[in-house]
């Protein structure tokens, strides 16, 4: 039997927890505030930055929300970022990827605080993960961690298949798997465009997580016969159905079910756990700012 790892179960255990910090926050006088800036309307960045300032609302956090138009320039958006560096009620906030192309993401980056930096993006806080001192765990990879060791999967000594490099999840996910600490110690091959033999590589893995963007990229003749996978895409296809489209992993869920002994679904697997981990990140950095000890999960 393959076990479906159920992400929203896990996110909401991650949730209850973290609402036991928010009430020691709100003890001592804090609300914890994340702030999202999306430039521009591209509709799925919409979606997400819409669902994280409900899941503020939810959890009883102070949610502000900056939008700007796709033609700002880069100047109104680090006037923005500026604000937001000084607001002291905005303890954490991301601007949401992609940008605009006539916006430089990397010079983005470098302007937010690194304090306030929940994303886990700013150069400085890469270094710190990269040196195995971590300030926050970028969300996914951090919520990827949290699901294989919610489903039993402690990642030592395993071989890990990580499909996709991104700035995102693939690096910074090797980065934390192969940490010498507890939900680390993997041996882990990362794969991308380049990679030649891609199959030989997932068929070889006892994990193999699939964050590369492409719709069912992977399937069941990838994989060796008792794999754990994990699937990060998120992916719009066109479907006859209201909305006109359907969201899929890059794993194609049935015939990869037929080998895992463990799987994500899409939707329902990693997407809410990323959610959670941003929440996570939001009250450490509340914690932090304001000089309130709390128990993170
Ligand atoms: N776009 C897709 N995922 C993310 C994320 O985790 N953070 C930001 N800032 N943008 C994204």
């Amino acid at each position: 039997m393959t076990y479906v790892i159920d992400g929203d179960a896990v996110a909401a255990d991650v949730r209850t927890d973290l609402a036991g910090c928010i009430d020691t926050l709100e003890g001592a006088g804090v609300t914890p505030g994340l702030a999202t800036v999306l430039v521009g309307d591209d509709p799925a960045s919409e979606t997400y930055v819409s669902m994280k300032q409900r899941d503020c609302e939810e959890l009883g956090m102070d949610g502000v929300h900056v939008a700007l138009d796709a033609d700002a320039s880069p100047q109104e958006l680090y006037e923005a970022i500026e604000k937001l560096n000084a607001d002291p009620d905005v303890h954490g906030y991301l601007v949401q990827d992609p940008v605009p192309d006539h916006i430089d993401y990397r010079e983005v980056l470098r302007r937010i605080d690194p304090a306030k930096d929940v994303d886990g993006f700013h150069p400085a806080n890469v270094g710190r993960l990269v040196a195995g001192d971590p300030r926050f765990k970028p969300c996914t990879p951090h919520g990827v961690q949290k699901l294989l060791g919610a489903a039993g999967v402690d990642p030592e000594g395993e071989d890990v298949a990580i499909v996709g490099r991104s700035r995102i999840v693939g690096k910074p996910l090797a980065n934390l798997l192969v940490q010498k600490a507890p939900g680390g110690n993997a041996t882990v091959t990362v794969c991308h465009s380049r990679t030649t033999d891609l199959a030989a590589k997932t068929r070889a893995a006892d994990v193999v997580v699939a964050a590369v963007g492409v719709p069912e990229m992977i399937d069941g003749s990838m994989l060796a016969e008792g794999v754990v996978v994990i699937d990060v895409g998120v992916n719009r296809v066109d479907a006859a159905n209201e909305k006109g489209y359907e969201l899929v992993g890059d794993v194609a869920f049935e015939s990869a079910s037929e080998k895992a002994s463990a799987i994500t679904p899409v939707p329902g697997g990693v997407g809410p756990m990323t959610r959670a981990m941003l929440l996570y990140n939001t009250v450490k950095a509340a914690s932090e700012q304001e000089g309130v000890d709390v128990e993170l999960p």
